[in-house]
This record gives C-alpha cells, structure tokens and sequence, in this order.
C-alpha cells in the first residue's frame, strides 16, 4: 500500500493525486490503481502523469465507479499501485511533437519533462486540446517549450507534421487516427507513435482484453504497447 500525499481537484471531473512510491517510471508508463478490497473487481489503470524517485502522480477523469472511488482519497489514505507498466514513449531529440486529447494529455507532460531532461537541445511543442475546460496549461508550459491549446475544436488541426522528426500521441483513438491520415497525406517523414488506452483487465499480458489488431498481428496493449507505432496500428486501415 502506498500514501497518497494529495489528491486536488483540477477542474469539475479532473484529479491530480500525489502518491508516496519507490518507483523508475519513465515516460508513456502506466499503473493499475486499487483502493477498494473486493469490488469493484478489476484495478484501474492510469497513465504516470509525473514521476521523480520518491513519488508517482496521476491526472485522472472521474468517470466511472473506480475513478468516484479515487475523487474521496483523501492526503494519508492509501491506495495499492502495482507498476509501472507497459513499454511507453521513445527516446527522441530534434524537433518533438506531443499531441494530446482529453484525458491523453496526462501522460505527456512527463514525457516533455523527461525529454527536455535528457536532450536540452530538443524542441518540445505540445499540442492540447480539450471538449471542455483546458487545465494545467503553466504545468504544460513549463514543461515544454511550446504548447498550443485547442478548447472545443480539433487539435490535429493545429499541427504541421511536416515540421518534427518524432510525433508521439495520446487521445481518443479517432483523434489519434486522424492524426496518422494527416502526417500519410502530408508525406510527414516524423515516425508517429500513438498510446493506446484500450479496456484492461490484468494489465500484465495475461487476460487478452486489451488485444488490438496491428499490421504485425495482434498486440497487447497492457505489455506490447501501450505505445505502438501509428503505421503498426492503422497502417492497414
Ligand atoms: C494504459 C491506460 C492508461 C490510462 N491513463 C489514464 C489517465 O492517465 N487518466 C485517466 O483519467 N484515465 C486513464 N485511462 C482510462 C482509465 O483507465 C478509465 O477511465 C478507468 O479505468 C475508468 O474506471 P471507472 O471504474 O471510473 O469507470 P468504469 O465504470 O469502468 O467505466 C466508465 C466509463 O468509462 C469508459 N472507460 C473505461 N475504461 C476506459 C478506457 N480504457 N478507455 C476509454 N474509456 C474507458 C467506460 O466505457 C465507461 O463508459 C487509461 C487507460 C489505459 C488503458
Ligand atoms: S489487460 Fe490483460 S492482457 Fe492486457
């Protein structure tokens, strides 16, 4: 069990919780949350939104029976996290890309931080776009060296793909699709990588829910990716 150190309300469905944790997460990486015993039955998993040595963050949208759970922590409680998960976001230097949707946005602000960490010399601009409220916009900004925001429109819009040399994204999967269609039409020569948030159960490769169908077979989402290549997923498409 861990100590969760804050939980804030950001915006009207949008929580930020600090949580106690040993942990060498790194960028793209999720966990599966627990803070109930028996139901409901499976763990939920969320993105690392931050992550230094000592403690683990998670932005998360409060949408369903875990997440109402996870609004009521309150600093002191705890919450049981098994990770980090997953094979997240590349290393990558040059001109940078982060494209997110909603909730998508939560695992790019650390893969800015730790980009910006390990290759001072790279441009990192953030493309964020929000159905409703736009949050954290400072914690962005800081993070990056420039961030467009997009409320009520289509992020995807806003971006020249033809500009970078890595795009990484994380959102709704049409927004993630649309971006694909967009770099394929524009002859964008940036490698897209796309993180892919399907329904999980075990979160470790063994159930197969979160199977997706790629150009190389079928993937799971939890262990292969959640980060695949766009070309990998709607390359066939
Ligand atoms: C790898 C990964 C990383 C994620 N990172 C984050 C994150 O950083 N922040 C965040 O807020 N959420 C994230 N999610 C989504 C999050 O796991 C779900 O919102 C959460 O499990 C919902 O639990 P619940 O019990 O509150 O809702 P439930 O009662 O289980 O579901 C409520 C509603 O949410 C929908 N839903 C549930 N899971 C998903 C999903 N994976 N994708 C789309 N819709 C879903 C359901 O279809 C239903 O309509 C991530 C998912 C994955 C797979
Ligand atoms: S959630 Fe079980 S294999 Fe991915």
């Amino acid at each position: 069990m861990s100590k969760i150190l804050e939980n804030q309300k950001i915006t009207e469905d949008f929580y930020l919780m600090k949580v106690e944790q040993d942990n060498d997460a790194s960028m793209g990486q999720f966990y599966m949350l627990r803070a109930w015993d028996k139901y409901p039955l499976l763990s939920r998993p969320i993105s690392v939104y931050d992550a230094d040595e000592k403690t683990v963050s998670f932005l998360y949208k409060v949408v369903g029976q875990g997440t109402e759970i996870f609004k009521e922590l309150k600093s002191g409680d705890e919450i049981t996290l098994d990770g980090p998960h997953g094979n997240g976001f590349p290393d990558a230097t040059g001109k940078i890309a982060l494209v997110g949707g909603g909730v998508g946005v939560a695992p790019l602000y650390l893969t800015a931080k730790k980009l910006k960490e390990a290759h001072p010399e790279a441009t990192v601009d953030m493309f964020l776009g929000f159905s409703g409220e736009a949050m954290l916009v400072d914690a962005y900004e800081a993070a990056a060296d420039s961030v467009t925001v997009n409320v009520g429109g289509f992020v995807t819009d806003d971006i020249d793909p033809t500009k970078y040399d890595v795009i990484m994204t994380c959102g709704p999967e049409i927004m993630m699709k649309v971006l694909y269609k967009k770099c394929v039409s524009v002859g964008a020569t940036a490698p897209l990588y796309v993180s892919m948030e399907n329904r999980m159960a075990c979160g470790i490769g063994a159930c197969l829910v979160c199977t997706c169908k790629t150009a190389n077979g079928n993937k799971r989402a939890c262990k292969d990716g959640p980060v695949m290549l766009g070309s990998e997923v709607f390359g066939n498409e």
